[in-house]
């Protein structure tokens, strides 16, 4: 299990605000939400029963079950090589409410590879009624984010590859970074690996190439958002 502390969310809500202020949603779906910590946040201004929370990790999401049990906590058994590893490569996409007004992932799809991003976002948008899709990225040249990923790497670790000039390598659509410091360039050499770190990076352009939106940059660490309105 890997229950994904509270204060960290802080930065997840506070970037959320920036792309909509919320007043106007009464359903919300927090996809890959763990143990649901953004209830705990006196300015998340949705009622618990109209909040949904999808995570991979059974544990976490029992683990908010029990503290807000008025909110729907939902697994979803899908493989994930940090988080899930027992998880189905093919599981089905659960069933949920279709209507969320707020469809949220904030760095999920920073751990997955590129295909189940795009297979999850086409499944949203033909699934749901929603206001707005919203969904954190780390770009290839979002420069803030990468050096506080290097920096933390370097303290854990000792070292690190230098992740902090991807966007001047050539071929930079997506880079995965796995254990071993090893970074991967195509989607079958991600698909075949299982480590305990992944942290996957794209080229903003080539994302709304694939999945359409725009970007919004929000925090001060400047997160790429991902916003697709229907
Ligand atoms: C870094 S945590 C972020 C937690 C939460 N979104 C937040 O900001 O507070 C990543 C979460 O995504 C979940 N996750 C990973 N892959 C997923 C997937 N394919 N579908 C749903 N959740 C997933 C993990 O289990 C974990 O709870």
């Amino acid at each position: 299990m890997h229950l994904y502390p509270v204060e960290k969310s802080v930065i997840s809500l506070n970037s959320l605000l920036e792309v909509d202020d919320l007043t106007s949603a009464t359903t919300f779906l927090d996809w890959g939400g763990n143990q649901g910590n953004l209830l705990s946040f006196d300015n998340f201004p949705i009622e618990r029963s109209n909040y949904t929370c999808v995570d991979v990790d059974e544990e976490a999401l029992n683990v908010g079950a029990i503290t807000y049990p008025e909110a729907d906590f939902i697994h979803y058994n899908k493989f994930n090589k940090v988080y899930n590893q027992s998880g189905n490569a093919d599981e089905a996409f659960p069933t949920i409410d279709t209507n969320q007004d707020i469809i949220f992932a904030f760095s999920v799809f920073t751990h997955t590879d590129f295909n189940e991003f795009k297979e999850t976002v086409l499944w949203m948008k033909d699934t749901f009624t929603y206001r707005k899709i919203i969904i954190s990225l780390i770009g290839t040249n979002s420069t803030i984010l990468l050096n506080r990923f290097y920096n933390a790497r370097v303290e854990r670790e000792g070292s690190s590859i230098d992740i902090r000039d991807l966007a001047n390598e050539p071929d930079t659509n997506i880079a995965y970074l796995t254990d071993n410091n090893t970074i991967i360039r195509n989607q079958m050499g991600a698909d075949g690996v299982t480590c305990q770190t992944f942290l996957t990076m794209y080229d903003t352009s080539f994302v709304l190439e694939q999945l359409g939106g725009t970007i919004q940059i929000v925090h001060d660490l400047e997160y790429p958002f991902l916003v697709i309105e229907p």
